[in-house]
Formats: structure tokens, C-alpha cells, sequence
């Protein structure tokens, strides 16, 4: 959500730290701040962007040691003073915070109480004052941060300076991660390793619960019982060129255009020809054990959840082993009954969505066995999982998921290969889907290819204040993943329901201001979603059609064409245009494509 990113080294830190804030200005947006260390504190921080902080930032603002924030308002409304960084009231001490503290009431009205002066309603400035009245009983600044934070409770990512140490940062995780960049003879950390990447590709993340003292010279990490930890740095492949837009008009456009390639990687290395059977070796699943799992329980957040659902029709497809889906913001809180022949499956592009931490940590404290499905390399929850796949597809800038999301499909589609033939499938139905995937990137060419006739469309049904989305089986998940990437990039209402549901209520809905969006993949219950065409029809309301065959003319006014896979794959397929869709609504209705309103890239608080 909010961005951190903290310098310690012989350059001049501002320029460095707004460069940090700029990179990681995807994450959350309504207002900015840095401090730098030179005989002093030196503030500054506005409401707005990053480039409006670099405006008010003066030439002269030298110190090689600084921490930098981009803040997305939870406590307090976005303002100059709400922003972060937030100050003791010495000046002595410099905070910034990602997450939430839960007892800031508390603390606040016993900081008050002890001559402390707020000036934000932020529950982050409770940490400035917090650490200034411990600093003066240690010796160390890490020391009081350490003790300072026994009595926070809630999530933190934070990165503290104070003035009177002025050559190093100290900070902690909890809950909201925290990375640090190797430099030569300088230091980083971050909140996102997109921060980082100009300057340095050697990271270490911290784990919950861990501190980190950064210097020049190198950084030491300890736990909150002040115990030492040995970290072992990790590369990453991740470069700047991934944060730029590459002359596309928007990043969202730009990562539903990488999609053949970005496929193409999630796949690559992982098909074999020899036994028609996906390799996956960061399973860490002998095919003992996997054939040992009776049932496959996904759990995702939003987009990741649908490409669950796509997921788990996928393995009880290709392997026959019952398998759901569920969000993993509701699973957590339900006390699920946790059984020890089931495999769970955790989803996330950042690696990082706190709800679906907080459920895989449930469920490993309940003895279950986590794989996760994750892009970033290193994140919490890839760390937190017993094994799983990459999806290798590259850092996801826009807020909204697109090539993560048809990545993650892809990858269970592996999955699911590689569970079906340690089960039942044929090795002739294996050769299928192995033939079926190498087809897939070629395929997406061609859909973006036909971005304009789509472009076309989404024009025609902009302005349209509510749209269905519905498709059957295969089709359904692709159908709630177009209604959530339309209303949340376009904010036009869209519902998605199962297309065999509409008559047992969503149908009082439908007329001609409310079009409908049906995904009819050519499979077995073609002629079952034809006739909910002419339902729809019938009741006076428009079809766009996303689909393999053109319909008879009756039953839909437009049709968007879709190249024909493997009846298990096409959902992957079929959920393209429905990216493209949205995108061009919302260029239509003028929205920020790339930052929509209320929204974040990752979601890690509550
Ligand atoms: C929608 C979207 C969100 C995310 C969700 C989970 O376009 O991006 O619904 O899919 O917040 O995020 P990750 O995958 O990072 O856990």
C-alpha cells in the first residue's frame, strides 16, 4: 500500500529517495514526505504525488542519509500533515510507517499524558514519540526501536533516523515487508524491490518480527528478543526497464501486451516432451505424497481468488481430485477445518497480500501443507509456503492484475498437468494439454493483435452504467474476472454471475441499459449458454459475445472471436479480451488506468 525507502552511503540522499518514491508510487499514492540527516532533520512532505514532493523539495537539501514515504491514507485524511514522515517533537527522531498500529489510541492518550504533542491524526506519529522517549534510556538507536516496539501492537514496516546517529537507519517488519539493498559502500531498504533495482539487484528480505541496522559499510539483522540473524542475500532478475511504461500510453497496457511473453516464461523449462508431464521442482512434493492428497483447497485475494477458481476446474479436470477455491480473506476468519490430505494453495502476485499470509500462517500453525502460486521472488509468502511455482511474468506496476493473473492460470494448468499424471491422465491427454500450452502464447498474440475491433466495443458500452458478466462452468471465473477488471479500472458497475443462475433472480435486471458480457467457449454446454443468449435477448437486453464460433445473429448484437485451445485452457484464453475491454472503458471515461481510485497494488493491512 504506502511506500518506504530509506538511504545510508556517501551520495546525496534525496535525489535517491524520491527516485525510490517514484518507482514505488503504484503502491499507494495520496500524499509523500522525506526526511534527510545533515546537522539535523531536515522535512519535507506534501499531499499529492511524488512529483509535487520533488517540486518542494529545495536544490539544497544535502544529507547522505535519509527515509522517504508514499502514503496511501488509512488513519487521517491525505494532507500535508498526515504525510510522512513523522517527527518527535525534539526533532530528534524520524519515522516512517506502513501498516496499521491498533493501540495508537491508547498510546497516543499515554504520550499525551506525558507532554507529547501530536500533530497529525496519523496512528504512525505514536512511533516518533514512542522511540524519542526510549532513546534517551539506550544506548543504541536500534536498542530503542526494539524496546519501543513491545509495546506497539498491530502491522509496521518502518524506517527510523535520529538525528543524533547520523550514519545509520534502523528497520523493522511486522507484518508489512521490508527489504534491504547490498550497495557498494551504501545501504538500502525498501518496502518494494522495485525501490531498489537501479541501484543495486543483491536484497535481503526481513521476516516478521525482525529489525535491521543499515550503514554504509554493510547491516546486521535481529529479532524483536534482540537475538542476531544470518541472512543470506538474493538476486533478483528484476530490472529498471520493468518500471518504466516502454511507450505504451499506460502500464496496464503495457502488461496485458507483455502477455505472450510473460506466458512464455511461466511455461518455459517446466514442459517435457519425453512423459508428456509438466516439471515443477519447487513442489517439494515426492509423487508419493501428491498422490497421497485427496483434495486441493486455493485460496487467493480478488483477481488471484478467480484465478483459483480457474485453477481448481483445472485439477479436478485434468487429475480428478476435488478442488475450490475460496477467498483467503474469508478463510482465515472461519476457523477452517484444516485436514491433513488436503494440499493447500496460496495465491499472490506481490507475495505479499496480508490477508493471504495471515491464512497461509493458519494453516501451517494447523499442521496443513501450503504450495504457493506467487510472482515475487523472496516475498512473505513464498517464503512462508512449503514449496510452489514462480510465475516468472515480471514486476506488475499497474494496480490492476492482468499478466499475473493469466500467468497464474498457466501455472495451474502445470499444476494440474502435472497432478493428472501422477493420477489418471492418459499420456495422450497429456501430450494434448503439453501441445495445448506451447500454443498459448501465439494465441494471446493474435487476441492483441484484434485489440482495435475490442478498443471499438469498449467505446460502444462505455457508458453503460451497469453490465452483466456471465459464463458457465469453464467460463464463469473468466466472466467475474472481466467484472472486476471493468468496474475496478472504469468504476462502471459489473456483476458476474453463472450464466445457469440468471433465471433464478439477476434476470429482473437485465434490458437494454444493462448489457450483458457472456463468455461461450465452444465445449460440451455450448447450446446451454446459446439459450441463455436468447433469454437475455428476449428480455430486450444486449449481448457482447467473447466466444470461438460466431453465434446466429439473433442471439448477440457484437462478438469478440477468441482462438480455439484445449477445452481445459481456453479460460485462459477467454479472459484476455476481457482486459483489453475494460482498459479501453476506462481510457474512454477518462480514468486513471494505472491508479484507481481507492485502490492499492498490494493490500497489506487488514
Ligand atoms: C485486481 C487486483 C486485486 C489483487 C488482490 C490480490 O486487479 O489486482 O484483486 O488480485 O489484491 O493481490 P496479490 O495477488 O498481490 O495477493
Amino acid at each position: 500500500m504506502c511506500g518506504i525507502v530509506a538511504y545510508v552511503g556517501p551520495r546525496d540522499a534525496a535525489p535517491i529517495l524520491l527516485e525510490g518514491l517514484q518507482r514505488l508510487e503504484y503502491r499507494g499514492y495520496d500524499s509523500a514526505g522525506l526526511v534527510v540527516s545533515n546537522k539535523g532533520l531536515k522535512l519535507r512532505k506534501v499531499k499529492g504525488r511524488v512529483a509535487d514532493l520533488a517540486a518542494a523539495v529545495p536544490a539544497r537539501f544535502k544529507g547522505s542519509l535519509g527515509i522517504g514515504h508514499t502514503r496511501w491514507a488509512t488513519h487521517g485524511e491525505p494532507s500535508d500533515v498526515n504525510a510522512h514522515p513523522h517527527l518527535s517533537n525534539d526533532q530528534r527522531i524520524a519515522v516512517v510507517h506502513n501498516g496499521i498500529i491498533e493501540n495508537a489510541d491508547e498510546l497516543r492518550a499515554k504520550l499525551t499524558a506525558d507532554g507529547a504533542e501530536f500533530l497529525s491524526e496519523t496512528d504512525s506519529e505514536v512511533l516518533a514519540h514512542l522511540i524519542a522517549r526510549t532513546v534517551a534510556d539506550t544506548a543504541t538507536l536500534e536498542e530503542a526501536v526494539r524496546l519501543a516496539l513491545k509495546r506497539v501492537v498491530g502491522t509496521y514496516g518502518i524506517a527510523v533516523l535520529d538525528a543524533e546517529r547520523p550514519g545509520e537507519v534502523v528497520v523493522a517488519r511486522n507484518g508489512s515487508p521490508i527489504v534491504l539493498g547490498i550497495g557498494e559502500k551504501e545501504m538500502f531498504a525498501a518496502s518494494d524491490v522495485a525501490a531498489l533495482v537501479r541501484y543495486t539487484r543483491q536484497v535481503v528480505h526481513l521476516e516478521d518480527g525482525e529489525l535491521a541496522v543499515i550503514k554504509a559499510d554493510g547491516f546486521h539483522t535481529f529479532t524483536s528478543d534482540a537475538r542476531e540473524t544470518a541472512k543470506e542475500p538474493l538476486v533478483v532478475d528484476w530490472d529498471t526497464g520493468h518500471y518504466d511504461t516502454g511507450g505504451y500510453a499506460h502500464y496496464l497496457l503495457k502488461e496485458i501486451s507483455e502477455q505472450p511473453d510473460t506466458v512464455a516464461r511461466t511455461l518455459r523449462g517446466r514442459i517435457d516432451d519425453r512423459f508428456h508431464i509438466a516439471h515443477l521442482g519447487g513442489l517439494n512434493l515426492t509423487p508419493h505424497e501428491t498422490r497421497a492428497f485427496r483434495r486441493v483447497k486455493i485460496i487467493g485475494c480478488g483477481s488471484a481468488y478467480y484465478s483459483g477458481q480457474i485453477g481448481a476446474q483445472l485439477i479436478e479436470e485434468l487429475a480428478r481430485i476435488p478442488a475450490d477455491a475460496e477467498p483467503a480473506s474469508e478463510f482465515r476468519y472461519r476457523n477452517p477445518v484444516v485436514e491433513h490430505d488436503t494440499l493447500y494453495v496460496a495465491i499472490s502476485q506481490s507475495g505479499e497480500t496480508y490477508d493471504t499470509l495471515a491464512a497461509v500462517q493458519e494453516l501451517k500453525r494447523k499442521g496443513g501443507r501450503v504450495l504457493g502460486i506467487v510472482n515475487t521472488v523472496g516475498s512473505a509468502i513464498a517464503r512462508e509456503c512449503a514449496g510452489g511455482i514462480y510465475l516468472h511474468a515480471g514486476p506488475e506496476v499497474s494496480v490492476a492484475s492482468t499478466k499475473a493473473f493469466t500467468s497464474t492460470a498457466v501455472a495451474f494448468a502445470l499444476l494440474a498437468l502435472h497432478f493428472g499424471r501422477v493420477h489418471d491422465l492418459s499420456p495422450a491427454d497429456g501430450r494434448r494439454i503439453c501441445d495445448g500450452l506451447r500454443r498459448l502464447p501465439g494465441q494471446i498474440e493474435e487476441i492483441i493483435a484484434g485489440g482495435d475491433h475490442i478498443a471499438a466495443l469498449a467505446s460502444k458500452y462505455a457508458d453503460h452504467p451497469s453490465m452483466m458478466f456471465v459464463g458457465r462452468v469453464r467460463g464463469y471465473p473468466v466472466a467475474r474476472e472481466g467484472a472486476q477488471k471493468l468496474k475496478e479500472i472504469s468504476y462502471v458497475h459489473a456483476e458476474a454471475y453463472p450464466a445457469s443462475e440468471l433465471k433464478h433472480g439477476p434476470l429482473a435486471l437485465i434490458g437494454p441499459e444493462t448489457p450483458t458480457v457472456a463468455v461461450v467457449p465452444d465445449d460440451e454446454l455450448l447450446d446451454k449458454n446459446l439459450t441463455t443468449l436468447g433469454e437475455i435477448r428476449a428480455r430486450g437486453g444486449r449481448v457482447l459475445m467473447v466466444g470461438h464460433r460466431e453465434p446466429d445473429a439473433k442471439l448477440a448484437d457484437d462478438v469478440i472471436l477468441v482462438p480455439k485451445n484445449e477445452p481445459e485452457l481456453d479460460p485462459i484464453l477467454l479472459g484476455i479480451p476481457l482486459q483489453i475491454f475494460a482498459y479501453h472503458a476506462a481510457v474512454v471515461l477518462d480514468r486513471d488506468v494505472d491508479r484507481p481510485r481507492n485502490l492499492a497494488k498490494s493490500v497489506t493491512v487488514e
